[in-house]
């Protein structure tokens, strides 16, 4: 093994009651999904989202399934999607019986373009799901509009954007159901873990019905619906509840690494940035640069290439989901073109964001990338 630092893309920033509150936890034999770390979280993090409630889960993906369940979604249905986006979206969609319909984004905010919305509508568009793109909020006010004009539901995928506001508003309270997920390189983690936030009492019920089993909360071991087990341990609490003690230090941390990427990376042609809505307060999830292949001399893949050989860990922008084996016949049937979405995908890339990464660190990031032109 060389003995070559690789700086990663990512990693969880544990440095505070983690490690404590999990022994206490497990001292206590509260490890399952039941204990007093779940209901802490739960009422935290609703706060901090500025919600009634909030149901933890067990990933954002399951979230994101769970809300589809209790919408009702069901075979045929269609539900309008970004295709730059995780795959979880879409497959949660899928999970449902129903159709993703891709909706190209907005050059302006990299989210769903609420202009192209209403195109897309057909008799059997149910919903909108709408993904907080790389920490950036897509314009809710304009898709709930429309969501509204059309009676359709909306569903926030607020997984990448933590803690961002849209117009002064928190994330994770701009539709009635919203999605987070707590994944290792998310803002806010427990490893693997998710939570719906709402203010719907019936939904609530039917969401923590439908996420342990399908048991009435209110009567033991008695199942009126077929449900899941789709809940959170009371350890996986335990590391989020310290987390949440620090968030607004964690958000600060990386928004200082945002700001010094900015700085060294200004100027040089070819390198782009994220685009900030003048409305958006987005949170400093993974930074993002885009590379112009004719003004910066070579492309995206030969700049990640380059950096990989220096040892620093990028991400590509996500492979547009239309044009992914299990949606790609449904989208050539359908007529879609996403230019937006194919020229980002195809040009965006992540740089290593986390807490413990150095100025040092990111000044040679820089470097290696001032250097790459040719
Ligand atoms: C936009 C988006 N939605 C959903 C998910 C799914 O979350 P999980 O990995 O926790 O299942 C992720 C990411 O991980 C994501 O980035």
């Amino acid at each position: 093994m060389s003995g070559k630092k690789i700086i990663p893309v990512a990693a969880p920033d544990l440095s505070g009651n983690e490690e404590k509150y999990v022994v206490d936890a497990i001292r206590s034999s509260w490890i399952s999904s039941t204990g007093s770390y779940v209901n802490q979280f739960e009422k935290t993090f609703a706060e901090l989202c500025e919600r009634r409630t909030a149901i933890g889960v067990c990933n954002g993906t399951v979230a994101l399934h769970l809300a589809l369940l209790a919408l009702d979604v069901r075979l045929g249905d269609e539900v309008l999607v970004p295709s730059l986006t995780y795959i979880a979206t879409a497959n949660a969609v899928r999970y449902m019986g129903a159709e993703p319909v891709f909706v190209d984004v907005d050059p302006d905010t990299w989210c769903i373009d609420p202009k192209l919305l209403e195109p897309n509508i057909t008799r059997r568009t149910k919903g909108i799901i709408a993904v907080h793109l790389y920490g950036h909020p897509a314009d809710m006010d304009a898709i709930n509009h429309i969501a509204g004009v059309h009676g359709l539901w909306v569903v926030e995928d607020a997984a990448e954007a933590h803690f961002a506001f849209y117009k002064g508003r928190k994330v994770g309270s701009l539709a009635p159901l919203s999605s987070f997920s707590f994944y290792g390189n998310k803002i806010i983690t427990c490893g693997e873990g998710g939570a719906i936030t709402l203010n719907d009492p019936h939904l609530e019920l039917r969401i923590r019905t439908l996420r342990g089993q399908g048991m009435d909360p209110q009567r033991r071991y008695y199942f009126p619906v077929t449900g899941y087990n789709f809940r959170l341990t009371n350890v996986s609490c335990a590391i989020l509840c310290a987390q949440l003690e620090r968030y607004e230090q964690i958000i600060a941390r990386r928004q200082k690494i945002f700001d010094e990427y900015h700085k060294r990376l200004e100027g040089i042609p070819g390198i782009g940035f994220q685009p900030i809505a003048d409305w958006a307060q987005p949170s400093p999830w993974l930074f993002c640069i885009t590379v112009n292949e004719k003004e910066y001399g070579c492309s995206r893949d030969e700049l990640m290439e380059l950096l990989k050989k220096q040892g620093v860990e990028t991400r590509p922008f996500f492979i547009p989901l239309h044009r992914l084996p299990s949606f790609r016949e449904g989208s050539i049937h359908r007529g879609e073109s996403l230019p937006v979405t194919d020229n980002l995908s195809s040009h965006g890339m992540n740089l290593p964001t986390y807490a413990s990464i150095t100025d040092k660190d990111i000044e040679y990031i820089v470097e290696v990338i001032r250097c790459g032109r040719k």
